[in-house]
């Protein structure tokens, strides 16, 4: 496959709570050089205490979201915003709920789309409009998947619908009553999306991480391990503690 042009920047903490304050830190001082800075933002169990600190940020250091723009990575096909186990009701939840941020700024892939080619090309639409992504968050899936690109994902693939990978499936059933509830599908940016941010964070906690980490860094850069195909960006920071450091060289 297309040879690594880029090693990522590592940072290893010395646990969970550090490398979420680093990565809500890198987005604090993003907001206070850049008001109205647009943020690609993700889900999962991982960002939680990361946004913990963005909203303790916003309340005790007064950090400003009045301006800032936001594009979350995916969404479940079939789960309205409303559902509990919806990304925009996670985002609402962990984060929108407690800052300043303007309602009509915030944007999150519709899992009710019925025309998902079109809402997909919007979404990008509205993502160049905005002047583009400045910092991406991301979080990695046992088997490398970035936002829902599961392995096997073209490098230049876009906003689209998606099946889920089976360990995926799996991973995301501990959020609902039973394996049976969990989307088959779900509406993701795409790699080549994910690729035009200019800035990409991606945090990792936890040493069930590890292996996905360490190939994602020093395997090669191929779409059977998506997160290898960050090589291919020129900025790229790899936040994770020290489990998850586990298995690097
Ligand atoms: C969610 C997303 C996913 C998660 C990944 C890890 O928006 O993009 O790729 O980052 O599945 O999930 P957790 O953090 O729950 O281990």
């Amino acid at each position: 496959m297309t040879k690594p042009a880029h090693s990522p920047t590592l940072v290893v903490c010395r646990d969970d709570q550090h490398a979420s304050e680093t990565v809500a830190k890198m987005f604090a001082d993003l907001i206070r050089t850049q008001a109205d800075a647009v943020l690609g933002l993700a889900t999962g169990g991982t960002p939680v205490p990361a946004y913990r600190e963005l909203v303790r940020m916003h309340r005790e250091e007064a950090l400003d979201f009045s301006d800032v723009v936001s594009f979350n990575l995916d969404e479940y096909v079939g789960l309205a915003p409303d559902h509990p186990q919806s990304f925009r009701y996670f985002m609402q939840e962990h984060l929108f709920d407690h800052i300043n941020i303007a309602p009509a700024n915030t944007h999150v892939p519709d899992g009710l789309s019925n025309d998902s080619d079109e809402h997909g090309r919007g979404y990008e639409k509205k993502i160049a409009e905005a002047g583009g992504i400045e910092l991406q968050l991301l979080g990695i899936g046992h088997n490398g998947h970035i936002a829902f690109n599961e392995p096997g994902s073209p490098v230049d693939s876009r906003t689209r619908v998606v099946d889920l990978a089976e360990d995926t499936v799996q991973a995301n059933a501990r959020f609902f009553e039973s394996i049976e509830q969990v989307p088959r599908q779900g509406i993701t940016m795409g790699i080549g999306t994910i690729l035009e941010s200019r800035r990409i964070v991606l945090l990792a906690t936890g040493s069930g991480k590890a292996e996905a980490v360490q190939r994602a860094i020093e395997g090669p850069s191929e779409p059977s391990h998506p997160a290898s195909l960050l090589q291919q960006h020129p900025s790229v920071t790899f936040v994770i503690d020290d489990a998850a450091a586990s298995h690097l060289a």
